[in-house]
């Protein structure tokens, strides 16, 4: 890995709960995408390659090619590593997820590993001192009464302070994390109840306005930091999975066959159903490697789009887009072209019997002038 800087920026690490610091609570989080079968992978290609290609869109629209910064990179799986290593004399990955950064850099070539930064740190200003404050609270605390009652005061004082520091980019990437960022510090404590006091966090009668007040602060904490890190004449590029399904399941049984039915023409279109009277038994083989991935894939999203379109209650929100757009117009920021939405199939052979699939949605924005 020749020339590659490793930057700790996290500081000193936090002491451990249970056993954990701030970047091994990332890094065993990062241990369930980092150990998803590959059979399931396979089903993730038409999302990687969209995301993409999405991706390099907006990097032609920017104005430089100095800086890329990829906050949330992660593993990199639905970002052109390797291209924009070529396309920019700076490639800075950004996550509290150090391994999986690092092996996100097996996409690099060798001979461009040294324009790459891996920085180990925080992209808010609050996620690290906020489970550093959990932590103590549950250490001082002798039992779930008395910890919930300083999660209260947590909770009270939840405040974003300065965005971290990073040099300013020509295109910034966001892809698949702000809506991840609240649930990192809400599994922390969940986590810490659990193992301190065995109890779940939704025994604490504030446990839902801790998570909505998270997410609010999350979107104003990243807009802030994607309006201050993206340069004049560059672009910032935002994705994230904004619905998951199929969410009221018990329901999606009554109507599945309404929505196979229209989907009938498709599914014989694929191949997958030979007539209309076979798609029942041809839908309940699908994941029985009888098909291609691919073209099981698209047979999943077709059905996803029926059912999005025979009603959205098939479809749990995950981020409140109208509080994402509000912030970016207080910050500045200003579309570019139109928004894109594709499906993820993250567990496709759920998708029919759990929350099985994720509705991307992405943006391309710029700094108003
Ligand atoms: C769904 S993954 C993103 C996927 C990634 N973009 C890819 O292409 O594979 C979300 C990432 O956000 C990171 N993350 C979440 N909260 C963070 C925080 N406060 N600071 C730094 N990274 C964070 C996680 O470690 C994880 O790698």
């Amino acid at each position: 890995m020749a020339g590659l800087r490793l930057l700790l920026a996290v500081g000193a690490l936090l002491p451990p709960i249970l056993g954990q610091g701030l970047e091994e609570f990332f890094d065993a989080s990062g241990d369930i995408v980092r150990g998803t079968a590959p059979e399931t992978r396979l089903y993730w290609q038409s999302h990687l390659t969209t995301s993409r290609e999405r991706i390099l869109q907006a990097a032609d629209l920017a104005d430089g090619t100095r800086i890329v910064t990829v906050l949330g990179a992660g593993l990199g799986m639905e970002i052109p590593l390797a291209e924009l290593a070529r396309r920019f004399e700076r490639l800075i990955l950004v996550d509290l997820d150090g391994r999986s950064m690092l092996q996100s850099l097996r996409q690099v070539p060798t001979e461009l590993r040294a324009r790459v930064d891996l920085k180990v740190m925080d992209v808010t200003s609050f996620a690290g001192p906020l489970i550093e404050q959990i932590e103590q609270a549950v250490e001082m605390s002798s039992t779930s009464e008395e910890a919930f009652e300083r999660f209260g005061v947590i909770l009270d004082g939840l405040r974003a302070g300065d965005p971290p520091s990073l040099p300013k980019s020509d295109l910034v990437v966001s892809s698949l994390l702000l809506s991840e960022i609240p649930r990192y510090p809400f599994s922390y404590a969940a986590q810490a109840a659990e193992a301190r006091f065995g109890v779940t966090l939704q025994t604490w009668d504030r446990s839902d306005q801790f998570f909505r007040r998270l997410v609010e602060l999350s979107i104003e904490d990243h807009v802030e930091l994607l309006a201050e890190l993206v340069s004049p004449g560059g672009v910032v590029y935002f994705s994230d999975t904004i619905a998951r399904g199929l969410a009221d399941r018990p329901r999606a049984e009554a109507i599945r066959r309404a929505v196979e039915a229209r989907a009938a023409p498709d599914l014989i279109g694929l191949g997958i159903a030979d007539s209309a009277a076979g798609v029942t038994s041809a839908v309940n083989a699908l994941c029985r490697a009888k098909h291609s991935p691919a073209t099981e894939a698209e047979a999943f999203e077709r059905l996803l789009a029926q059912f999005r379109e025979a009603d959205g209650r098939f479809f749990e929100p995950l981020l409140p887009i109208g509080e994402l757009g509000d912030q970016c117009s207080k910050r500045g920021l200003e579309l570019r072209g139109d928004p894109e939405s594709w499906w993820w199939l993250a567990y496709p052979c759920k998708v029919l019997r759990e929350a099985g699939a994720f509705l991307v949605s992405s943006w391309m924005l710029e700094l108003r002038n």
